[in-house]
C-alpha cells in the first residue's frame, strides 16, 4: 500500500462513501461485526460472480445453500465441539480478553502451536503484560469459538450457529452424490455467513465474528488424486512457502508436485486456481503467496493445507486456506450418524478379492425385526468390519438408530469376484473468506495520486461497484437529458452506472476515482451540434486518457470494456 493508507484510512473511506460501516454503530457498536453498504454490497456480489464464473462456469461444480443453524450433533461428529478453541487470558487488573497466541506473537515463532502452559511460559519469559492497562495476565483457557444456541424453546435441542458453510455440504452428501448419478469428482460450492465468537476482534474485517465464506468441497477418489485439468495449469509459477523450514520458493505447478512439496494433483490444481481467482479479482500479485501449515498448525480436519495469503498493512494475513480434508468428514459423520456415505469404486474388469465381509444373521433378524429385517439385513452388508465397534453394528433405517448385537451378524473371510470397492471418498477445500478477500482488494487497489492528489481505488472493472458515472457537463440545455438517456441505457443491475451532475467535472472525476469506477462518460456542447455531435467523452481512470464514442453506443461499449476489451481499441 502505498503512501498513508493505513487500515484506519482506507476503513474510513469505506464508511464515508458506503463499502463498509461497523454495525450498531447507533448503540455504540460491536467489536468483529460490520455491514456492507451499497457499494459495499455491489462490489461483494461482483466477488461471488467472479467466483461462480471460475467454479460452476469453467469447472462445472454445483452450488448449494444450507442451514447456517445446525443441530450439535453436526459438530460433535465434525469435531468443532472438541476442536475449534483458540487460547485465551483475561488481563487479571482490566478484565479485558486476549487471544493468547496473539499476544506472544513478536516473541515466539510459531505460536499457533504453542500449548497453555508454553504461552503462561512466555508471558513470564519475556514480560508480557496486557497491551491495554500494563497489568499481568490471568491463566490461559480454551475458548471454544462456536456461538450456542437453542432448536426451539426452551432447552429443547442445542444448535450451534455454523463456524463453516462446508458441514452443510458435507451432511448433503448423500443428496449430492445421488444428483451426480452416483460419480466422483464431485465439486460442490457454498456461499454463505459463517460465525465465530473471536475473542478480541482488533482488526477490522480481517477478524469479523459473523463473515461470509465462499467455500468449495471437492469430493475425489482416495486412489484417484489426479485432476484431468492439471496439464492447463502445470507450468504456471506459484509462491510457496513449503513447512520444510525452507524460505520462499518459487516453482512451476508441476514441479511443485513433482518434488513432492504438494502432496498431490488435485491439491496443486486448486492452489492454482485460487491464485487465478485471487489475481483476475485484483490481488497484487507481488503480494501473494501459499504458506503450507505446520504440522502441528493444521486445523483437526487437515491432513494438509496451503494458505493464500497477501501482504496487507497488517502484515502476511490468509486469505483462503486449501486444505486436504482426506476421508475425515464423511468417515465422522457416516460413523456418528450410522449412514453409509460410501463411493462405489467400479473397477475396469470384476476381481476375485479375499476380504472380511459383514453377513446379516437372517436367522435371528427374522423374528427380532419382521417386517424390518429386509432392510436391516440389506444395510448391514453395506457396513465393512470396521464399523463394528464394541462388538455392535449402529444403523440408521428411516431416521431411527437400531443397535445391533454380534448376535445378528458376523464378520468372515470370504473370497468373490467383485465388480468394484466402496471407498470414502476425500475432500480437497478451497476455502475463501469473502471479506478478507474484499478488504485486500481494496488496499492492494488503492492508489494516493499525486498529481491529482487524490487516491484512486485501481479496482478491476468486474469488481468495481459502478464501473460508468455519467455527467453532462452542465445540467442544463439539453446536456442533462442526453446524459440521463445515456444512464439510463447504461445502468443495470450487471452494469451499474452513476448520474452525477452536481459540482465540477473534476470533482466529479474525483468521486468517481475515489469508489473506483473505471470509465467517465461526459455529455458536452459537442455533443449536441458540430462535427462530433452525437458522440460523448469516455475518460479512463488509470490514465486519465479520454475518446469520443457515439452517443447510441455508449452501453454496449461500457459493456464490452467491463468484458476486456481495452480502452485503446476503443
Ligand atoms: P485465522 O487463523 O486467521 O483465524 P483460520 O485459519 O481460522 O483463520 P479458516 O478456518 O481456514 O481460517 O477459514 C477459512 C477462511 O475464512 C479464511 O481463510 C479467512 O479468509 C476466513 N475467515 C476465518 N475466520 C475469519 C474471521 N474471523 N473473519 C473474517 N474472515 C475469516
Ligand atoms: N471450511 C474451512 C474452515 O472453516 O476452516
Amino acid at each position: 500500500m502505498n503512501k498513508e493508507a493505513d487500515g484506519n484510512e482506507l476503513m474510513a473511506i469505506c464508511k464515508r462513501r458506503g463499502f463498509i460501516w461497523p454495525s450498531f454503530e447507533l448503540y455504540g457498536g460491536v467489536a468483529g461485526m460490520f455491514d456492507y453498504g451499497p457499494l459495499g454490497c455491489t462490489m461483494k456480489n461482483n466477488i461471488l460472480e467472479v467466483w461462480r464464473d471460475i467454479y460452476k462456469g469453467r469447472e462445472g461444480f454445483v452450488e448449494i445453500d444450507s442451514e447456517t443453524v445446525n443441530p450439535a450433533e453436526v459438530f460433535k461428529a465434525s469435531g468443532h465441539v472438541d476442536e475449534f478453541s483458540d487460547y485465551m487470558t483475561y488481563c487479571t487488573q482490566c478484565q479485558l480478553p486476549f487471544r493468547a497466541d496473539h499476544l506472544v506473537k513478536n516473541f515466539c515463532e510459531n505460536p499457533d502451536t504453542m500449548s497453555p502452559a508454553e504461552l503462561e511460559g512466555a508471558f513470564s519469559e519475556f514480560g508480557i503484560k496486557c497491551p491495554e492497562c500494563g497489568g499481568d495476565l490471568g491463566k490461559v483457557e480454551e475458548f471454544n469459538l462456536m456461538f450456542k444456541t437453542t432448536i426451539g424453546p426452551g432447552s429443547a435441542r442445542v444448535g450451534y450457529l455454523r463456524p463453516e458453510t462446508a458441514q452443510g455440504i458435507f451432511v448433503n452428501f448423500q443428496n449430492l452424490y445421488r444428483y451426480n448419478r452416483e460419480k466422483l469428482p464431485l465439486g460442490v460450492i457454498q456461499t454463505g455467513r459463517g460465525y465465530r465468537n473471536e475473542i478480541s476482534p482488533r482488526q477490522g474485517m480481517i477478524r469479523m465474528r459473523e463473515f461470509n465464506m465462499m467455500e468449495v468441497e471437492l469430493f475425489v477418489d482416495p486412489h484417484d488424486k489426479g485432476w484431468s485439468r492439471f496439464p492447463e495449469v502445470e507450468d504456471e509459477e506459484l509462491v510457496l512457502v513449503p513447512n520444510t523450514g525452507t524460505d520462499t520458493v518459487v516453482k512451476t505447478v508441476g514441479q511443485a508436485v513433482e518434488e513432492g512439496i504438494i502432496a498431490n494433483r488435485v491439491l496443486a490444481y486448486f492452489v492454482c486456481t485460487t491464485k487465478q481467482l485471487l489475481l483476475r479479482l485484483g490481488i497484487d500479485a507481488d503480494r501473494l503467496r501459499f504458506r503450507q501449515h505446520l504440522k502441528d498448525e493444521m486445523a483437526h480436519y487437515a491432513a494438509d493445507c496451503w494458505d493464500a495469503e497477501v501482504l496487507l498493512s497488517y502484515g502476511w494475513t490468509e486469505i483462503t486456506g486449501i486444505a486436504d480434508r482426506g476421508c475425515w468428514d464423511l468417515s465422522r459423520h457416516s460413523q456418528f450418524s450410522g449412514s453409509d456415505l460410501s463411493h462405489f469404486d467400479r473397477f475396469d474388469e470384476p476381481k476375485e478379492m479375499t476380504f472380511m465381509k459383514v453377513q446379516a444373521n437372517h436367522r435371528m433378524l427374522g423374528p427380532a425385526f419382521k417386517g424390518k429385517a429386509k432392510d436391516i439385513a440389506a444395510a448391514l452388508e453395506a457396513k465393512t468390519p470396521e464399523d463394528v465397534r464394541d462388538g455392535k453394528i449402529v444403523l440408521n433405517i428411516s431416521g431411527e438408530d437400531i443397535v445391533l448385537t454380534s448376535e445378528y451378524f458376523e464378520v468372515k473371510e470370504v473370497t468373490e469376484k467383485v465388480t468394484g470397492e466402496r471407498v470414502v471418498p476425500h475432500v480437497i477445500e478451497p476455502s475463501h473468506g469473502l471479506d478478507r478477500i474484499f478488504y485486500s482488494l481494496l488496499e492492494h487497489s488503492y492508489f494516493y495520486d499525486e498529481k491529482r492528489e487524490y487516491s484512486v481505488l485501481r479496482l478491476r472493472p468486474e469488481v468495481a461497484p459502478i464501473k460508468v458515472g455519467v455527467f453532462p457537463l452542465m445540467e442544463k440545455d439539453g446536456l442533462d437529458v442526453l446524459a440521463k438517456e445515456i444512464y439510463d441505457k447504461v445502468h443495470s443491475t450487471m452494469t451499474e452506472a452513476y448520474y452525477d451532475g452536481s459540482g465540477t467535472i473534476g470533482k466529479r472525476y474525483a468521486r468517481m476515482d475515489e469508489i473506483g469506477t473505471p470509465w467517465c462518460i461526459t455529455v458536452d456542447y459537442e455533443s449536441l451540434e458540430g462535427p462530433d455531435k452525437g458522440t460523448v467523452t469516455i475518460r479512463e481512470r488509470d490514465t486519465g486518457d479520454q475518446k469520443r464514442i457515439p452517443a447510441d453506443k455508449a452501453a454496449e461499449t461500457v459493456r464490452n470494456l467491463v468484458g476486456g476489451l481495452g480502452f485503446s481499441d476503443l
